[in-house]
């Protein structure tokens, strides 16, 4: 079978992370770009899949650089456009709503912040190759997201606006699956004959400092949706 240019540049960059010492850096993608004789989207997805298996570790606006080695083999924390990526599927989504409002109660408590302060609400309909997977609500403390721009998002992941824009890196979460049905609402939007079953997703996110980034409530239909999770002993 012959190799796909992107799967041999995916195989040299493998070969250069293996010969260098943690921390290194890589060349700027220009640099690689002329190394390999590739189109610059060729690079960039060959990166984005090193450091999605932990490879590689990306700091905007500073570089590309080789990963420390993983002590323990986690349950990663994916976000949907990464999801997607893994099988070959692209990412989108329709925004339904965006509205600023105080925490309140639960979500203040799942964020850590007081009931009254702002919050930033976004509800998507998440798209795999077009076709809807899930119904997404997320709720973000409005001062770590000044002037997001909201409409980006159809197109846009959000990790990876908050690591570009916002300097933020998600480093844990904690996640609540629950078997549900769609109701009627959910059901129109995923389109789906009413009360399907579906599965429902809460998380709450925060960086390596502790700070409560986001607290999501997904509805992912139950036709087309597995979660995998790694056991480690
Ligand atoms: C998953 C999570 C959400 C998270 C989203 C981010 O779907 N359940 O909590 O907000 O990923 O996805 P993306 O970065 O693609 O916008």
């Amino acid at each position: 079978m012959t190799q796909t240019k992107g799967e041999e540049v995916r195989q040299r960059l493998g070969t250069l992370i293996a010969a260098a010492e943690p921390g290194h850096r890589l060349p700027p993608e220009r640099e690689l770009m002329r190394t390999f004789g590739v189109a610059r989207e060729t690079i960039r997805r060959a990166l984005d899949d090193l450091v999605f298996e932990g490879q590689l570790v990306k700091r905007a606006g500073v570089g590309t650089f080789v990963a420390r080695p993983r002590l323990t083999k986690q349950f990663r924390m994916r976000s949907f456009t990464e999801e997607m990526r893994a099988q070959g599927m692209s990412s989108s989504s329709r925004l339904i709503s965006a509205t600023t409002h105080a925490a309140g109660a639960r979500t203040g408590a799942q964020l850590r912040i007081s009931p009254a302060s702002p919050v930033i609400s976004i509800q998507r309909v998440r798209l795999a190759n077009d076709e809807p997977m899930a119904i997404e609500t997320l709720r973000l403390p409005l001062d770590l997201v000044p002037g997001l721009a909201v409409r980006e998002l159809e197109s846009r992941s959000l990790y990876e606006t908050l690591r570009e824009d916002y300097d933020i890196e998600l480093s844990s979460g904690s996640q609540r699956i629950e078997a549900t049905v769609t109701d009627d609402a959910e059901s129109a939007l995923l389109g789906l004959a009413p009360q399907s079953p579906a599965l429902l997703v809460d998380r709450v996110t925060w960086t390596a400092e502790g700070r409560r980034v986001e607290a999501a409530r997904s509805v992912y239909r139950g036709d087309r949706y597995r979660f995998e999770v790694d056991l480690t002993a």
